[in-house]
């Protein structure tokens, strides 16, 4: 049964998290996790962690993980920014992303009241973000050496009582 928890660096899954990151996002352009780290210092520390796990004889194992910035040093701000989104190889396809994307939704909008949620998303991975409803925004711009677009979600509006006239 897939299950997806919010957990911070501290919490002992984080340790295969960055693993997943690495063999998936990291490791294919030649970065490391202190590559990574060193482009936005003290950014990981600030993120929300967000891991998709299945059971496994050995304990939990993490299948799928994102991470979500919101700057701190701006307490107006309303927007979050999704990055690291990335599943196992061998589960791609199976809609654990989906899950883990809706989970940090509700999170980001149920709970932490953002108004927005962005990323840049690499160009292959916008049929992915498409279908959940997010948007593109501007021009390709390149990444890490990786081709982007940003693309966006915004809250969902609240529904409107419709006044009755009995
Ligand atoms: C992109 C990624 C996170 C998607 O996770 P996933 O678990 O494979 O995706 P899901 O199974 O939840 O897919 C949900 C839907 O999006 C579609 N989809 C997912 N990735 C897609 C892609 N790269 N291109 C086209 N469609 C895609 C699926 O076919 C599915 O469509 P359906 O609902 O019509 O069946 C995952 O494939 C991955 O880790 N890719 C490599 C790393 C990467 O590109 N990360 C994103 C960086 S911006």
């Amino acid at each position: 049964m897939l299950r997806v928890q919010h957990i911070t660096i501290d919490h002992p899954l984080y340790e295969q998290e960055i693993a997943l990151r690495t063999a998936v996002l990291l490791a294919p352009i030649g970065y490391n996790i202190e590559d990574y780290k060193a482009m936005a210092p003290g950014r990981e520390e600030q993120c929300e962690h967000f891991v998709a796990t299945v059971p496994h004889p050995s304990g939990e194992r993490v299948v799928g993980t994102a991470t979500l910035f919101i700057d701190q040093d701006q307490p107006d701000s309303d927007f979050g920014k999704v990055q690291q989104v990335c599943v196992d190889k061998q589960l791609q396809g199976e809609g654990i992303g989906q899950k883990l994307m809706i989970a940090i939704e509700a999170r980001s909008f149920g709970e932490l009241g953002l108004s927005n949620l962005y990323c840049h998303a690499q160009l292959s991975a916008m049929p992915f973000y498409e279908k959940l409803g997010w948007i593109a925004e501007g021009d390709e711009f390149d990444e890490a050496g990786i081709r982007h677009r940003k693309m966006f979600i915004s809250a969902p509006k609240p529904i409107e009582s419709s006044e009755s006239t009995h």
